[in-house]
């Protein structure tokens, strides 16, 4: 190769090329021999490369809440983009990124008044348990430097999140990451809670847990404990009756802050705006993401009650408070598509018609017991977990057989955990669509080997 020929650029990829986009928690090497292509998108549907009408059954990765391509959030992007495409929040500031923070702090319970705003779920736990430890810091606790998380809960892939993660394959390939987190035991007994509808009665005294590692660890040293109030990426996991009320009495007793991960849960999937509210249980921080654009565009944060961000307002007024943030920290037009999407779910009563269709959505999921390969059944809201038995010795394999099956036989994108179906629609979803998506999952257990 001549030396002008190695400095050349080369602009145009060949078509049509799989390989060099490595892509995230896929099995590139399968995907790249069958591709599922989405090429658009509109209401509860996607559309494959082929053109076929794939129904969304998962609300593309949980986030889709309004269904796709809303018009009026793409038009409230669109103009957005045409307006003020890009200004810095750090030391300056635009409207939207304060209306946004209004909005939701208004939608927010108790004295949840503030918001800090990043791009994703996790930059948001990462975010939350930075300010749960400069909290402790400015307020002369700094000996509270521990962060407690939950077996198999689900916070993200940045440090802060695997270190509080509580996912094996998520964290045993990347070294130690935070130094002092523990973990709760997880809350799933199956022989207790086997096919429930809503809360398991059994397992509010799981949150005792929480107590023995006050007494291993003491609580001068614990800074925050971090819990999705449904867990559901590790596969559809609520919580016991009782269990986050015992969970906040004992983070209030230690002087414990209490973070509810809320990426999945906030913005109707529970019939609520938060899941704090449908437990009546005031966490001091909320982290949220995904539904609060509906997916459109990248946008997460926290929500902090007042006494975390006044803790913060001391020292000189020219000094900056809290050294933290992200370029794109409310980013202009992720901020507009956020009150765009707060104005549709307000308008369309979303979070009322989840909360409304919840029973209907669980007699159509628990009538799956008894289908080939289920061992369990789990709903909430509008979520559903099928846990599947395992092919022996091949632990994940049925899953990822049965979400293959679902996108290419039956035009249904379904979303899997390992050996879990996980099934979280779009809200707009009706009782006929909801009897479609169920009798596809139906089709696809009866299929698999
Ligand atoms: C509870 C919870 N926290 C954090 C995250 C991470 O969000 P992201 O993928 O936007 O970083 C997720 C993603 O599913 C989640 O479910």
């Amino acid at each position: 190769m001549s030396e002008a020929q190695a400095a050349e650029t080369v602009w145009e990829p060949s078509p049509n090329d799989l390989e060099s986009f490595w892509m995230p928690f896929t099995p590139n090497r399968d995907f790249k021999q069958a591709p599922r292509l989405i090429s658009r998108a509109k209401d509860m549907h996607y559309y494959a490369a082929d053109g076929r009408a794939i129904m969304d059954g998962t609300a593309g990765l949980w986030c889709s809440n309004a269904g796709h391509c809303r018009g009026p959030i793409v038009e409230a992007i669109q103009r957005q983009a045409a307006e003020l495409d890009f200004a810095p929040n750090f030391q300056f500031g635009h409207p939207k990124a304060f209306e946004l923070a209004s909005r939701l702090t208004t939608l927010a319970p108790g004295d949840l008044n503030y918001a800090f705003f990043c791009n994703s779920g996790s930059e948001a736990a990462d975010t939350a348990l930075k300010i749960a430890l400069a909290y402790h810091n400015v307020t002369g606790a700094g000996s509270r430097t521990r962060l407690i998380g939950r077996e198999r809960g689900y916070h993200g892939v940045g440090f802060g999140g695997i270190s509080v993660g509580g996912i094996a394959p998520n964290r045993k390939f990347f070294g130690t990451a935070l130094a002092g987190a523990d973990h709760l035991r997880h809350t799933y007994d199956r022989e207790h809670q086997a096919y429930s509808r809503g809360e398991p009665e059994w397992g509010a005294h799981l949150a005792d847990d929480l107590e023995r590692l006050v007494a291993l660890h003491d609580a001068s040293t614990i800074a925050a404990v971090i819990v999705e109030p449904m867990a559901g990426s590790t596969g559809v996991l609520a919580p016991p009756k009782g269990y986050l009320k015992r969970l906040r009495e004992i983070c209030d007793r230690h002087g414990i802050l209490l973070v509810f991960d809320e990426v999945i849960t906030a913005f109707g999937r529970l019939g609520h705006a938060f899941a704090a509210e449908r437990y009546g249980v005031l966490p001091d921080i909320i982290t949220f993401a995904k539904g609060v654009t509906g997916g459109t565009i990248p946008l997460g944060g926290v929500l902090v009650r007042d006494h975390i961000y006044q803790a913060f307002m001391n020292g000189p007024e020219h000094a900056i408070e809290l050294f933290h943030g992200y370029t794109y920290t409310g980013h202009p037009v992720a901020a507009a598509a956020g009150v765009a999407t707060l104005d549709l779910y307000r308008d369309e009563g979303l979070f009322e018609r989840a909360l409304a269709l919840e029973e209907m959505w669980a007699d159509a999921a628990h009538a799956l017991r008894g289908e080939p390969h289920v061992a369990d059944i789990r709903t909430i809201g509008l979520v559903a977990g099928i846990d599947l038995e395992p092919v022996e010795g091949k632990p994940g394999q049925r899953g990822y057989q049965a979400m293959k099956t679902a996108f290419h036989d039956h035009d249904t994108m379904i979303r899997i955990t390992a050996d879990t179906i996980a099934l979280s629609p779009p809200l707009i979803i009706g009782e006929d669509k909801i009897g479609q998506l169920f009798d596809a999952t139906r089709r696809v257990l009866r299929a698999l080997d």
